[in-house]
This record gives C-alpha cells, structure tokens and sequence, in this order.
C-alpha cells in the first residue's frame, strides 16, 4: 500500500495541528488563494535534545524545541503550502532550488511554510457533517521519511502533496468497517489530517500488543521490515551458514536484514556511517559491523571481515560502495539490489556501475526488487513473523524519532544526511 507515488486523491486532508486547537469553520473549503493566509515567517525550532522515551522500547526522540531563524537558502527548497490539505515540497534539486547537500545542518524558516495558518481555516468541532457516507476522517499519530520520497518527489508539483505513510486514528467515522478509535495505516502523504473512504487503509495487526508502539507498523513491523525479510529470504535467499554483508546496516531496512540472516544462522557483516551505529550494530548481533566512512580501504576492511567471501549482498546504498563490495562476492554470489541511496541525492551523472567481469566470471545473480510484490497472505504472514520476532526479542529495533508535524522537513533531510539510527519517525 502507499508509498511510492504521490499522496492518495481520494484523500482530503488539512496539514497543522491536532483538531481540538483549529477555530473557524469550514473543513475542507478546497483551494483558497495563498493570500488567504498569515505569511509571515514561522518560528522553527530544532535542538539536540535527546530524549529516552520508553527506554525498554529503544525509542529515540530526536527534539525540536527552540526558536531560531536564518536566511532562507533552504527555505526554497522547502514546505510552501497553497491551501487547506495540500502541502507542497517541490523537489528539492529543482532548478529553482539548492541541492541538499548545500542544506544548513537544520531546517531554517520558510516565509511561505504555513501549517500553523492552514489549520486557522478548520473549525474544533462537528466534523461528522463534513465527511460522506463511507467516509472516514483520520488524525495522524505518527509519519514516516523514507529515502524514496527522495526519487518520487521529484515528480511533484507545486500544490500536490508530498507522498507518504501514517499510522492514524479514526476521529469521525461512517464507515463500519472502521469505526471511531481504529488505528490504521493511511497512504495519506504528509498531513495531519485526511478524509479516506477507506479503500487504502490497512488496519494493524490484530494481535498487536499494547507493549509496542505503534510507530513500529512503519518500520520494523511495516514496509522497511518487509522489505528487509522478502529481500534477504526470497531474493538472495539466504540460508544458514553463509555469510551476509548488508549496507546502511543501521537504518530502517538494513538493521532488521542482519538480525534476521543472524536468526537463520549466517555470518553477518554491517556497514554503516558512524562510529555510534557501529556500536549498536556489534550490541545486536552483527559479527562485523565497519564504519565504512572512516576505514582506511573499504576492499581491505570487506576482506578482513570475511575472507571466505561473501555469498550475498543485501545493497541498500549502491554506487561505489557496492561497485567494491561486488569484488567481494564469492562465485555465485546473490546480490539483492534493494536501494542506492547514495546516488539518490547526485546533482552530477551517475557513477560507474560495477565490472562486467567480476560479474560474469563470478558468475554473480544480482536482481533489483519493490517491496510491493509481495502481497496477500504472504505479507500478513511476513508482517507477523516480524511481530512475532519483535515481541519475542529476537529482533530489536530502533527508532530515531522527531516530535512536530512541522519538523517533517528537518527529518526528512536528516534521513538522507544519515543521522537517523534505526527508522526515522515523526510524531504528529
Ligand atoms: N526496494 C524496496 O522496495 C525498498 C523499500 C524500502 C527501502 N528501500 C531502500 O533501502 C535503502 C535503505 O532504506 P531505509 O528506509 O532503511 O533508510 P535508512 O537506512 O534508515 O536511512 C538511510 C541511511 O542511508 C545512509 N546513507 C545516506 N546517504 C548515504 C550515502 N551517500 N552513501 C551511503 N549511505 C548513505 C545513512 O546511513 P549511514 O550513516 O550508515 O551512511 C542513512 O541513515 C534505501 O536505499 C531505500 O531506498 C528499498
């Protein structure tokens, strides 16, 4: 479900804060002109603080709590709003805009970033009458960033929403099948608020135990957590003994990809970006976790790690990264080439793919693969295998949260900075 295309159209939806702070009153009054809100530069805040919440459940709240502007390069690149619901990120390589790279190591202000004044033009009460027979109305808990959003918004245009995933609660109902209080995940993009007829909404799992958040249906026990378990089980399909080397190993995907060929008996090698995830990753079982920005010879580093070879390479970064771990592969080797974040962001042609004649004279299967394949009774199965493993503490797992709607855009950006240990979150 969602995810990888732009917001929902069935979706309605009002960017901001929770409902019961909103005053006027019309819902959804479609596009009103941009003049019809309060422009001027919204206070943004971002700190370090970092803040243990459910230390048992390893979350991570990354907080955002003081003030501060700044000049506006990355505000062009950023959060304009048009009207009620639908928030604009136009790409951010657009060429009116910078690159991320040139992105300030915290999201600045823009003059045109409205979510406090959209939710002015929502009314605090009586929304029953707003939405139609069937229709649901939905009030985010939790977001998700995710590296795609990268790719796909540069697809977007001025007024459409950024795409995305949301753990949801059922505000208003007149849809039996989802009645006040349900929670599900909604393909609803980045916004508080969405009116669903309930086509695309998923609830989550039954047997989900009040001891896990809910945070989880988009990370361990969601979309990365998936593509982690049919990647490394249907695609390279590992078995036991052999030895893994998986890429961005602690983030969303990777962290449950080496956790999971641990559970299946293999030889684990990590690589990640700083010194801290290395940590984390040796604490959670990796046999080898490298910090591959600051090795001397990452060839060398991938050969000390297993110089047996490795029989599969679960790539989440690609680029010259895997352009050297493909020599690493011993014959036969199985790549599943999962994501290539690092070119993701490239305002330059891409690198050089990897040498022809380590492939053909290994004779390497590398195959490329969406998560979305996999559907039907094979996800639910996959989704409570996943549950199962967190539940039972076989899986840990680790969530980098940031607390505001409104720092979406400081997440995002984090994201692909890598400072996010484990799934980047926002709490709504
Ligand atoms: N095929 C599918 O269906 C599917 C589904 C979900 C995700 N994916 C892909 O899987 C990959 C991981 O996704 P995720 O959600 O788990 O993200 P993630 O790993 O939680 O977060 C992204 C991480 O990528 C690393 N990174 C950022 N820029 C990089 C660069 N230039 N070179 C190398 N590493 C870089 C950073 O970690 P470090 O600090 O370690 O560098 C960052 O923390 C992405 O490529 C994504 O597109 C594919």
């Amino acid at each position: 479900m969602g995810g990888w295309g732009a917001a929902s159209s069935q979706a309605a939806s009002c960017s901001g804060f929770p409902v019961k702070t909103l005053k006027q009153t019309q819902y959804y009054p479609g596009r009103a002109p941009v003049e019809a809100f309060n422009v001027a530069r919204t206070p943004y805040t971002h700190t370090d603080t970092h803040t243990r919440m459910r230390a048992h459940t390893q979350t991570h709240i990354h907080r955002h709590t003081h003030t501060h502007t700044q000049s506006l390069s990355l505000a062009r690149s950023l959060a304009i709003a048009l009207s009620p619901g639908i928030l604009v990120f136009p790409p951010v390589n657009s060429p009116s805009s910078p690159a991320l790279e040139e992105a300030p190591p915290s999201v600045e202000t823009s003059p045109k970033f409205l979510l406090p004044q959209l939710c002015s033009a929502v009314p605090t009460s009586g929304f029953g009458k707003w939405i139609l027979q069937t229709q649901v109305l939905l009030e985010a808990l939790y977001l998700t960033v995710d590296p795609y959003m990268r790719i796909m918004a540069k697809s977007l245009k001025e007024g459409d929403m950024m795409m995305g995933e949301q753990v949801a609660r059922v505000v208003e109902s007149k849809n039996s099948a989802f009645p006040t209080g349900t929670i599900v995940l909604a393909p609803s993009g980045w916004t508080t608020h969405s009116i669903s007829n309930g086509e695309k909404l998923e609830k989550v799992l039954a047997e989900w135990p009040d001891t896990l958040p809910l945070s989880l249906a988009l990370g361990t026990v969601g979309m990365p957590g998936l593509t982690a378990y049919f990647g490394l089980l249907d695609i390279c399909g590992v078995k036991g003994g052999e030895t893994v080397l998986v890429s961005a190993a602690a983030g969303a995907v990777g962290s449950i990809v080496g956790q999971i060929a641990k559970l299946k008996g293999c030889k684990v090698v990590g690589t990640a970006g700083s010194d801290e995830k290395v940590a984390w990753l040796k604490k959670h079982g990796f046999d080898v976790a490298l910090n591959y920005k600051t090795v001397k010879s990452l060839e060398e580093a991938l050969k000390v790690a297993a110089p047996e070879g490795y029989d599969c390479y679960f790539d989440n970064v690609g680029g010259e990264f895997s352009n050297v771990a493909i020599t690493q592969m011993k014959k036969f080797g199985r790549i599943a080439i999962c994501g290539a974040i690092s070119v993701y962001n490239r305002t330059s042609p891409l690198p050089p793919g990897p040498s022809p004649e380590i492939i053909i004279f290994k004779e390497l299967h590398l195959q490329g693969f969406v998560v979305y394949r996999w559907q039907g009774e094979v996800r639910q199965k996959a989704l409570r295998d996943l549950l199962k493993w967190v539940s039972e503490g076989k899986i840990q797992y680790h969530e980098h949260v940031t607390e505001g709607f409104e720092n979406m855009p400081a997440a995002f950006i984090g994201l692909l900075k890598g400072e996010n240990l484990g799934k980047a979150i926002v709490k709504a």
